[in-house]
């Protein structure tokens, strides 16, 4: 019999069982949604564990950027990264904004500040780094950069659940910060997502602007949108938040594993992990070098055939989808990142055997 696939990744699901009292208790309140016990629960708990003063909650990550960005106010040019998941420029374009794409530095595929800071003009209100693959940007430089020229900073952290550096979360960099809870994110509530930022009174926008812009019954404050987590969502985040640790913990040791195995294997580098304290190990992301004997589609569908599904986050750059309504450009480090990237699968239930039949189908795919 042939082994069952592996995917890049698999929704971390705790026991059934321990979810049904949550059930329970929302069929007993018989509050399904806006705001409910659940919801508020979950702002309190994710706040404590990600170290955070604020926190609101939305129905998916791309809904919190739109929120996001939305609630700055912001005006012409934003300056992000065509190294993304497409929900980045889509955000941004959905407020009516320009994404302005610049270049990634080498190292972490992270915004390079000096790209950033020459693609600033007159028209430029914000920037949206991404942390990608959970590892930081640099965000002393960009929040540098930002307060120079008085732009705005929202970080995707789509990746970054839990993420710290030595002196706390890295959600506290920038005016605000957008978690992303999809399915396949390393903490989910299904789909859902949040916004992390500093103050009481953008919290309070924040909650009106994912409420259809209402506030009160009679006054609507701006045009908002349906961004609502529903409870069932919420109470799942609550349990996944009792398993999180261990989950992280299991990642670490796909990682550790996966770190070992590619020092034997000449033309494959793992991207390094940044500057973070505390790491959430959520992709694995590997470059294909000139030197393997394999493209990295090659070694995509070699991998294929023997049942390991890697993925190539991200190909192709978000300007460069078939109908991509963005402007193309010229941004090396990036497109060469794109072309040679694949990742490989990590999650909690990734067994020792499936394991060892990624690094044995790794070596012998040659
Ligand atoms: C970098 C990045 N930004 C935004 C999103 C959008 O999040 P969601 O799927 O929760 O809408 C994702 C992933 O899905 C992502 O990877």
């Amino acid at each position: 019999m042939s082994n069952p696939p592996v995917h890049v990744t698999r929704p971390f699901l705790p026991p059934l069982e321990e979810f049904i009292p949550y059930l329970e208790e929302i069929w007993t309140s018989g509050h399904l949604t806006n705001g409910g016990p659940m919801h508020q629960r979950l702002e309190a708990a994710l706040c404590e564990y990600l170290g955070v003063p604020h926190l609101c909650l939305f129905n998916n990550g791309t809904s919190a950027l739109m929120v996001a960005l939305q609630a700055l106010e912001l005006q012409g040019e934003v300056i992000t990264t065509p190294y993304s998941f497409v929900a980045t420029a889509n955000a941004i374009a959905w407020n009516g904004l320009d994404p302005v794409f610049v270049d990634v530095e080498p190292t972490y595929l992270n915004l390079s500040p000096e790209a950033i800071e020459a693609a600033i003009t007159e028209n430029t209100s914000a920037i949206v780094p991404v942390h990608c693959y959970g590892n930081p940007c640099d965000t002393a430089a960009i929040d540098a950069i930002a307060r120079r020229h008085g732009l705005k900073v929202v970080y995707d952290a789509a990746h970054a659940f839990g993420v710290r550096d030595s002196e706390g979360s890295i959600l506290r960099h920038g005016d605000l910060a957008v978690l992303s809870f999809h399915a396949t994110k390393v903490f989910n509530t299904f789909e859902g997502g949040a916004v992390v930022c500093h103050d009481l009174e953008m919290k309070q926008r924040l909650d009106r602007l994912k409420n259809f812009g209402l506030d009160g019954e009679s006054r609507l404050a701006a045009t908002g949108m349906n961004g609502k987590l529903n409870e069932v969502s919420a109470a799942f985040g609550l349990l996944q938040l009792k398993h999180i640790d261990t989950a992280l913990e299991a990642r670490k040791k796909i990682d550790t594993h996966f770190r070992l195995a590619l020092e034997k294997l000449p033309g494959l580098s793992a991207l390094p992990r940044g500057r973070q304290t505390n790491d959430n190990f959520s992709y694995f992301p590997v470059l294909v070098e000139p030197s393997y004997p394999l493209s990295r589609d090659e070694l995509l569908t070699c991998l294929a055939e023997r049942g390991i599904h890697g993925r190539r986050y991200f190909h192709p750059l978000i300007p460069d989808f078939e109908h991509s309504p963005f402007r193309g450009g010229d941004w090396p480090v990036a497109r060469d990142a794109s072309d040679r990237v694949l990742c490989l699968p990590i999650y909690p239930g990734l067994s020792s055997d499936e394991l060892d039949r990624i690094v044995y189908a790794l070596r012998e795919a040659r």
